[in-house]
């Protein structure tokens, strides 16, 4: 029997229309032979919103997500609404979407693939093997926390201010994501704080050692935050799953990124307790290549596996996605992003066309 699901699509800003029309013809290749049938509903986001509507995250798009299964989305921002006030930014866009559909638990897997070894800037036997997720909280933390802004003090300074603030429900509901996602992996789990310096992260850790009592196929280290960015390029294999609030998980995903060669491989996944995930690259709109045909829509395809996994418990519809780009990598082709000698560049439309005969070769 054939399975509908509704999925909207926030292409964005940038790169995202390019690499969001790839894994939409993915999806629909991948659907024939998995009888699922996608209906999509595209909706604005970010600068495309502001552009269109004045606003980055207009009601009609929430609303058209709340009522999807799933929510695939590509990337948002760029230069040219860089000076636009915060809450105007494409920025507030992403993050009242995330608010909006609670999406607290973010997941970003940094898998080095062999194919792409040599594309790390670090040397193979560092990160030949290395397989972490970053459990990131999402919408919480310095992002969100009040009092936040920018207010004029009594002689007339400004004073910038934002708060990281987390509650014990709120680090417990991510602290549980984390630990079942450890258990799914090789069972170690470690939680990094700045607990030497930061009540907010002293009782993050408190509830995470507590937590784990109620894990005990778990293994829970801690590691202060300063310590976690030197031994992911120093020792990544030591890592399997990371847990952090939302501002450490911003930064230290993107360095777990640059770890498997590019930032321009890699899904992520926003899920929350029953609203439906959003999907999407770890990397942003990058408007230096945008409308040029050199994006790398890999992670953008793998995104949409992702969303096949989690949002849909399609698992064998995922894998074939996955398998198709590894053997595409595995032909040697590479976007710019991951070009390496002897290797073949593509742009972003063929790369995706390669892609669909692949996927269609295996039909
Ligand atoms: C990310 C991005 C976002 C964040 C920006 C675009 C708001 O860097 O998803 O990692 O900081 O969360
Ligand atoms: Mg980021």
């Amino acid at each position: 029997m054939t399975q509908n699901y509704r999925i909207t699509l926030l292409p964005g800003d940038g790169i995202g229309p390019e690499i969001m029309a790839v894994a939409v013809d993915v999806l629909n290749v991948v659907g024939k032979k998995f009888d699922l049938q996608f209906e999509f509903t595209e909706a604005l986001i970010g600068g495309a919103a502001i552009d269109a509507v004045g606003e980055p995250l207009p009601a009609d798009t929430l609303n058209t997500c709340r009522q999807s299964d799933a929510v695939l989305l590509a990337a948002i921002g760029g230069y040219k609404w860089d000076s636009l006030p915060s809450n105007m930014r494409p920025e507030a866009g992403l993050l009242g979407l995330r608010a909006g559909l609670n999406l607290f638990a973010n997941l970003r897997p940094a898998k080095i693939l062999p194919q792409l070894i040599d594309s790390s800037t670090l040397k193979r036997e560092i990160v030949e093997g290395v397989d972490i997720m970053v459990v990131r909280e999402l919408t919480g933390g310095i992002y969100f926390g009040k009092p936040k802004g920018i207010f004029a003090t009594e002689t007339g300074e400004k004073r910038g201010v934002n708060t990281m603030a987390y509650t014990e429900a709120e680090i417990d509901r991510i602290g549980r994501v984390a630990f079942e996602t450890a258990k799914k992996r090789s069972g170690k789990l470690c939680s990094v704080d700045k607990a030497n310096v930061l009540e907010v992260s002293q009782l993050w850790r408190d509830r995470m050692t507590q937590l784990s009592a109620e894990y005990p196929d778990v293994e829970l280290s801690h590691l202060y935050v300063d310590n976690a960015a030197m031994q992911l390029v120093r020792s990544p294999k030591q890592f399997d799953t990371i847990v952090t609030g939302n501002l450490f998980g911003d930064i230290l995903s993107d360095a777990a990124a640059m770890l498997t060669g590019s930032i321009g491989m890699l899904p992520s996944a926003s899920l929350g307790a029953s609203a439906p995930g959003v999907y999407e690259p770890v990397h942003g709109s990058a408007p230096d290549i945008a409308g040029q045909d050199k994006a790398n829509p890999l992670a953008q395809v793998l995104s949409a596996a992702m969303m096949l996994r989690y949002g849909l418990n399609q698992p064998v519809a995922a894998e074939f996605i996955e398998k198709a780009v590894l053997q595409v990598l595995e032909q040697g082709y590479r976007t710019g992003d991951i070009m390496s000698a002897d290797m073949n560049l593509l742009g972003c439309k063929a790369m995706g066309e390669l892609l669909i005969q692949t996927l269609e070769g295996r039909i």
